[in-house]
């Protein structure tokens, strides 16, 4: 199999219905809140990817029984505390920062060391933010540079924390309240607003969660020790993986597209409030609620101009993952856009920022980089007739899939490196872009 693929021709217009991979927040999510379930538990449509892979592979080798169908993913476990493994497990989160930073909340009163590791991506990524709460509940954990691989070593005297959380990572405050379930007492916690999937989840099992919620931070107060049961889950598509879409039936010429069946959170749909202000035709249909998750389709049409955004960093955590998909359509949009306080995308599964504008430089787009604020000239009469190569990306999915979208709304002739790279949250994207009339060879 080729480890790269070409691009040589724009996409022609197509007005398609597509459905996009599943959520991998809520995938992963799903699988550790089952390992703490007594009984069964299944999962229908969990995304079938190496992220959720490896974290479903890393809970067999913690004792946790598990069964995967095509239809289904059902986990049976024995209840909070079952875990059960010898000392220096090792444990593979691969490429996933959600997986690797989650478990470590959840293993947090298990005794036993566990050894975490991760690909080279993951073990460049800072894993300081998880182990300064985890050690004020008790965690001891040794690391070389807050790095992974690490070693962590639970306690059965987890002690709850008052915790004030200021990165806006949902990663960081799930970590912590996974770890708050396994305490005796209550754990309160200070956070900048970030998706809020955990949350909704421990909600819909009627755990003693409470969330106030202010204008720039919730405050989350939640009890430990309550045991639940297994539940099943229909999991919905992933709008960060429908972004790539949606993108594209924006920048090709009288296309549109229906998304459906797409998980609309609101700490989630940035990227539509965002587009809307640039003028895009973008609509959601038929929404509905499940399990206190809003789903719904998603409707984009092609317009003949967008325009420049201002964007307030108020809203960066809603489109955290949308960021590179963004700055492209913004390259195609009349005026200059502004994005602030971007530090988060440097700690992505590559340099998102410094890729971002080395990518748009190189498509000549005018950008100014000033720390962690970026300037984008837009150019709606962007056309691309050249050739560009594209590698040494650290494998970062979301880059591979950004560049396809590039390649196939602006022209020019691409070779694009490193396509297993989708595996980590999409790896059916080639395909469905080949069904919307997409060249990828
Ligand atoms: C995720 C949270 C985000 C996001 C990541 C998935 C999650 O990271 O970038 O892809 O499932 O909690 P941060 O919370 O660290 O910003």
């Amino acid at each position: 199999m080729p480890k790269s693929v070409t691009i040589y021709e724009k996409i022609k217009k197509f007005k398609k219905t597509i459905e996009v991979a599943s959520d991998k927040s809520l995938s992963i999510r799903w699988a550790l809140m089952a390992s703490l379930a007594l009984g069964k538990s299944r999962a229908y449509n969990i995304l079938n990817s190496e992220d959720v892979n490896n974290a479903i592979l890393s809970l067999k080798k913690l004792g946790i029984k598990i069964k995967k169908t095509n239809n289904f993913c059902e986990i049976n476990s024995k209840g909070l505390n079952s875990f059960s493994y010898k000392n220096n497990t090792i444990i593979n989160a691969g490429n996933s920062g959600t997986f690797a930073r989650l478990i470590m909340g959840v293993l947090s009163n298990c005794d036993k060391q566990i050894v975490i590791k991760g690909d080279k991506s993951l073990s460049g990524r800072d894993f300081e933010r998880v182990i300064k709460p985890l050690n004020l509940f008790g965690v001891k954990i040794n690391s070389k540079n807050n790095k992974l691989p690490l070693k962590l070593k639970g306690t059965k005297f987890l002690r709850p924390i008052n915790y004030y959380e200021k990165k806006g990572s949902a990663q960081v405050k799930s970590c912590i309240l996974f770890a708050a379930l396994n305490t005796n007492g209550q754990t309160v916690l200070k956070c900048k607003k970030s998706r809020d999937h955990t949350e909704k989840l421990f909600k819909s099992l009627n755990l003693p969660i409470k969330v106030i919620k202010r204008k720039k931070f919730d405050i989350i107060k939640i009890f430990g020790k309550k045991q639940f049961k297994g539940f099943d889950y229909k999991i919905p598509g992933d709008i960060s993986s429908a972004s790539f879409f949606i993108a594209l039936a924006l920048l090709t010429k009288n296309s549109k597209i229906l998304i459906k069946n797409v998980n609309i959170n609101n700490t989630r749909t940035g990227i539509i409030d965002i587009l809307k202000k640039m003028n895009a035709r973008i609509e959601i249909k038929n929404k509905k609620i499940y399990n206190g998750e809003y789903i719904g389709d998603i409707f984009v049409k092609n317009v003949k101009k967008l325009k420049s955004v201002n964007c307030s960093s108020s809203i960066n955590s809603r489109m955290i993952d949308e960021f590179l998909i963004i700055f492209l359509i913004c390259a195609k949009a009349e005026g200059i856009s502004y994005f602030k306080n971007l530090e988060e995308l440097k700690n992505k599964e590559s340099n998102r920022l410094k890729i971002a504008v080395n990518f748009l430089k190189m498509i000549g787009v005018k950008v100014i980089n000033n720390s962690n604020n970026l300037k984008i000239y837009g150019n709606p009469k962007l056309e691309l007739k050249k050739n560009y190569v594209i590698k040494n990306y650290n494998k970062d999915h979301r880059v591979f899939m950004m560049t396809c979208i590039a390649a196939l709304s602006l022209g020019g002739r691409w070779e694009i490196h490193d396509k297993d790279s989708i595996n980590s949250s999409f790896p059916n994207f080639i395909s469905i872009a080949k069904t919307l009339g997409a060249k990828i060879k």
